[in-house]
């Protein structure tokens, strides 16, 4: 048994990174040819986690449902961002519960971010006692040996390690989409921003090599993918743990040689975002004119107590620099309302830089104090009701300016790479432009997994509808 230790995981020195091949220990023989239920929650980081679970499985010949009542192992690959992240796995495992109760030998299991947490720990080791294991975001590669141990002993496992400078390579994946592919490029997180769970729930800030990145592109170009998308919590601090001037601008243009048709990263922390960057998304065809910039709040004193290392100013500087040298750029961000000790001069500054950007779409969030983090013990005086009505006032600005973007694409001819058929349409397409605006196609021709020509109709408040143009 191990388990997690948030002071330990908050620990930077001492920690070696490696890189190690993935080692194929062979699964307990009962599980073979069984049926498996994955669920993820989170980040497209943790996403991409799921689509390594699901590999790892289905390399050892289980096969994946998305009947619940089917499955014979159960596995919740959860998030720790903000409490109601915590209050949906926590609401599932209730299903699961009972759904163990006619089913025994039921295998449940429950790993990502949660898991690294020691409160989460504690309650599933004394109230959660029919799980049957855990495993962390730094032993995802283990998890055969969890399994297989639980099987062994008939105890609850519980293995998380608390950090690791462990890198990964050669982990099976199953991925969700045939055209479109998350790539991982740098993983954990080292910005400690205070409200933040991330530094110590994935780790040491740790670029994967070029050579594995550009490798890992290349056989997705080979496969037919048309999108990758490189990951990181900051992947603007691309290389700096592993090289001495190799940059993210320089990935992308080693990337951009692949041939891949495009190209998109999340998500850009604005401290590291360097012109050279600047450069390469406005010179680089493959490269999509679409950054994810959080600004978290407008607030030049909330900045500062969120540790975010940029003042308003700074931002602003930033921002229409993009905006001026990347032709067609669309640019969304992250804002957090009622941080502790946030006056209503300060929320007034979040909504006067939300009408300075006017920023194309905007994901918007209520504090949630986090355990462990310093600004879940700083003062908090503002009440739930009044964030309430700040979240509100703040999505009605927000949407006004994610639909006045949404409007300006009318009439224009643009390129969609089609993903698959409409969700809310069965007798439409869905694609997304090259600014990363999701679009409905009307199209009587199969165009899933092609770059086509869309004439957009009509907007929508947060999608377009659009005609296929032969
Ligand atoms: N690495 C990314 C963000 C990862 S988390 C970055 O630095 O931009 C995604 C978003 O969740 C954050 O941008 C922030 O807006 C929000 N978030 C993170 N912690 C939060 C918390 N404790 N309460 C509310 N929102 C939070
Ligand atoms: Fe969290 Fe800040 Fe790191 Fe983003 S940059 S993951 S918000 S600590
Ligand atoms: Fe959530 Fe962990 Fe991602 S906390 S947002 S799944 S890195």
């Amino acid at each position: 048994m191990n388990l997690p230790n948030m002071l330990e995981a908050k620990k930077r020195e001492n920690i070696d990174v490696k890189n190690v091949d993935y080692n194929d220990v062979k699964l307990d023989t009962t599980l073979i040819g069984k049926k498996f239920f994955v669920r993820t929650y989170g980040c497209q980081m943790n996403e991409h986690d799921g689509e390594r679970i699901k590999g790892i499985l289905s390399n050892q010949g289980m096969v994946e449902t998305d009947v619940l009542e089917d499955a014979s192992l159960v596995i919740l690959n959860t998030c720790a961002i903000r409490e109601n992240a915590h209050d949906k796995v926590f609401g599932f495992m209730g299903i699961l519960k009972k759904l163990k109760e006619d089913k025994k030998d039921l295998l449940i299991g429950i790993c990502g971010c949660m898991a690294q947490e020691e409160s989460v720990i504690e309650e599933i080791m004394s109230k959660y006692k029919y799980v049957d294991f855990v495993f962390g975001t730094f032993n995802l590669d283990n998890m055969i040996s969890v399994i297989n141990d639980r099987i062994r002993t008939g105890k609850q496992n519980i293995d998380v390690l608390s950090s690791s400078g462990n890198i990964c390579e050669g982990v099976p994946e199953v991925r969700d989409s045939k055209y479109t592919a998350w790539v991982d490029i740098i993983l954990g997180c080292d910005k400690f921003c205070t409200y933040c769970i991330v530094p110590y729930t994935r780790g040491k800030q740790r670029s994967r090599k070029k050579e594995d990145i550009i490798k890992e592109v290349e056989e997705l170009v080979s496969k037919g993918y048309k999108e990758v998308t490189l990951l990181g919590q900051n992947v603007n601090a691309y290389g700096k743990d592993l090289y001495s001037s190799y940059t993210l601008a320089d990935l992308l243009r080693d990337v951009s040689k692949t041939g891949i048709p495009r190209i998109r990263f999340v998500t850009s922390h604005p401290w590291d975002f360097t012109d050279q960057m600047i450069d390469a998304i406005s010179e680089l065809d493959n490269v999509m004119p679409y950054v994810h910039l959080p600004i978290q709040s407008g607030s030049n004193r909330i900045l500062k107590m969120m540790g975010r290392r940029y003042t308003r100013e700074e931002y602003l500087t930033l921002y229409n620099k993009i905006r001026e040298r990347v032709k067609g750029v669309s640019i969304t961000t992250d804002i957090i309302v009622g941080f502790p000790g946030e006056s209503r001069e300060d929320f007034l500054e979040t909504l006067d830089i939300v009408n300075t950007c006017k920023f194309d779409g905007a994901y918007t969030f209520i504090f949630s104090p986090r355990e462990g983090t310093p600004a879940s013990l700083f003062l908090d005086d503002v009440s739930m009701e009044e964030k309430n009505e700040r979240l509100q006032e703040l999505n009605n600005l927000v949407n006004k300016y994610s639909n006045l973007s949404n409007q300006r694409e009318v009439k224009k001819i643009v390129k969609c790479l089609v993903l698959g058929k409409s969700e809310k349409d069965e007798s439409k397409y869905m694609g997304y432009t090259e600014n990363n605006k999701l679009v409905n196609i009307e199209s009587d021709e199969d165009i899933i997994g092609k770059i086509v020509d869309v004439r957009i109709v009509e907007a929508k408040s947060f999608s377009l509808n659009g005609v296929y143009m032969k």
